[in-house]
């Protein structure tokens, strides 16, 4: 491995000539990792959730894009062929925008003219994964300042290391937060894929954190007894007004934690705000095969039964106290609070 990263969960391991993708479709039961060099392979592991998670699909991808360039460099039209690769990856998905983000980046890299650049294409992917990490352990930190005094929290899919560089951006604020002082965590099962019950439950009991598994439809009330004062969530995209694609599901405990004077955290990187989405109406939702929903028994051709399979919802940013980023946290988000977030050049 070219980049050092100590922490016990990883989803990606970069070995400088092939990609290494835990495939989390195993988890908890195995762990094994799959080991693609080149982009295709890795797209179809974006594509078929072996690697899931917003920043992680965005650093798989530059990292397919790296080996896209391993493979192509030395044609006369390289460029050309690592450019339509990166087009294969950016349609692995469509919702988490860290993808697109992430392969924006790698682009830039590709079209400056260098010396060495099969070096700086490498160098950039691995950049992104490092700052990844770096912005997960600077949000930790906020977003336990932000909850301090807290003894419960709720979260909803999985945050973690396995949907990170590592250490996670909401599972990141309550891993810093569990350090400081013992709370009480709950993890949402997460249905129909269980990233919840599946893998933010097998993350935790890595490091010994104790966790709760809720049923999704408990939430409410576990709301209604007292037991969690937060619900800390990541995301896949936040438009420019602080409205907020995540996991289905999402939606309703937002709704529920108004309901319950409950408060919700966003905790994601800014590679995850799309400055050029005004609002959560303009993003695009996933919808998986209904097949991930739908007992074999009902998949018959031309069967009546069928599922409707939206895997994200977007939650208003009214009802949002507080989006955390590695450059700083917003209370109460609006498209001009947001806007301090902002760099110059984005
Ligand atoms: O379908 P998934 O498992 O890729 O969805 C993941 C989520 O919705 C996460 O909450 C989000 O990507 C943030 S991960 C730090």
């Amino acid at each position: 491995m070219t980049m050092q990263n100590n922490l016990t969960v990883q989803a990606l391991q970069w070995t400088g000539d092939t990609l290494r993708v835990l495939d989390q479709r195993q988890l908890p039961e195995q762990t094994i990792y799959d080991e693609y060099s080149d982009a295709a392979g890795v797209a179809k592991a974006i594509a078929t959730m072996r690697v899931r998670g917003a920043p992680a699909i965005g650093i798989a991808a530059a990292y397919g894009a790296a080996l896209s360039a391993r493979r192509h460099y030395g044609a006369a039209d390289w460029r050309q062929r690592v450019m339509d690769d990166i087009e294969l990856l950016a349609q692995s998905r469509p919702t988490a925008v860290n993808l697109f983000w992430a392969l924006d980046r790698m682009k830039t890299v590709l079209n400056q003219q260098l010396e060495q650049p099969l070096a700086a294409i490498s160098a950039c992917a691995e950049k992104i994964h490092a700052d990844d990490i770096a912005a997960n352990y600077a949000m930790g930190e906020l977003g336990a300042d932000i909850i301090t005094g807290a003894r419960g929290v709720m979260t909803h899919c999985n945050t973690g290391a396995l949907a990170t560089g590592g250490y996670g951006t909401a599972l990141g604020v309550i891993r810093s937060m569990y350090r400081r002082n013992h709370i009480k965590v709950y993890a949402g099962e997460t249905r129909p894929w269980l990233q919840g019950m599946r893998l933010t439950v097998w993350e935790l009991a890595q490091e010994s954190i104790p966790v709760t598994l809720v049923a999704d439809s408990a939430a409410a009330w576990l709301m209604k007894s007292g037991a969690i004062d937060w619900i800390i969530v990541g995301a896949d995209r936040i438009a420019a007004n602080g409205d907020t694609a995540n996991k289905i599901g999402t939606y309703s405990l937002a709704v529920l934690a108004k309901q319950h004077g409950v408060k919700l955290m966003v905790a994601a990187p800014t590679s995850t705000i799309d400055w050029k989405t005004s609002c959560g109406d303009q993003i695009e939702i996933e919808q998986r095969h209904q097949n991930e929903l739908l007992a074999a028994c009902y998949l018959k051709e031309g069967s009546v039964v069928s599922a409707w399979n939206p895997v994200f919802d977007v939650t208003p940013a009214e009802l949002i106290s507080a989006i955390v980023t590695e450059r700083g946290a917003v209370l109460h988000p609006s498209e001009q609070s947001l806007r301090i977030l902002k760099n110059e050049s984005e």
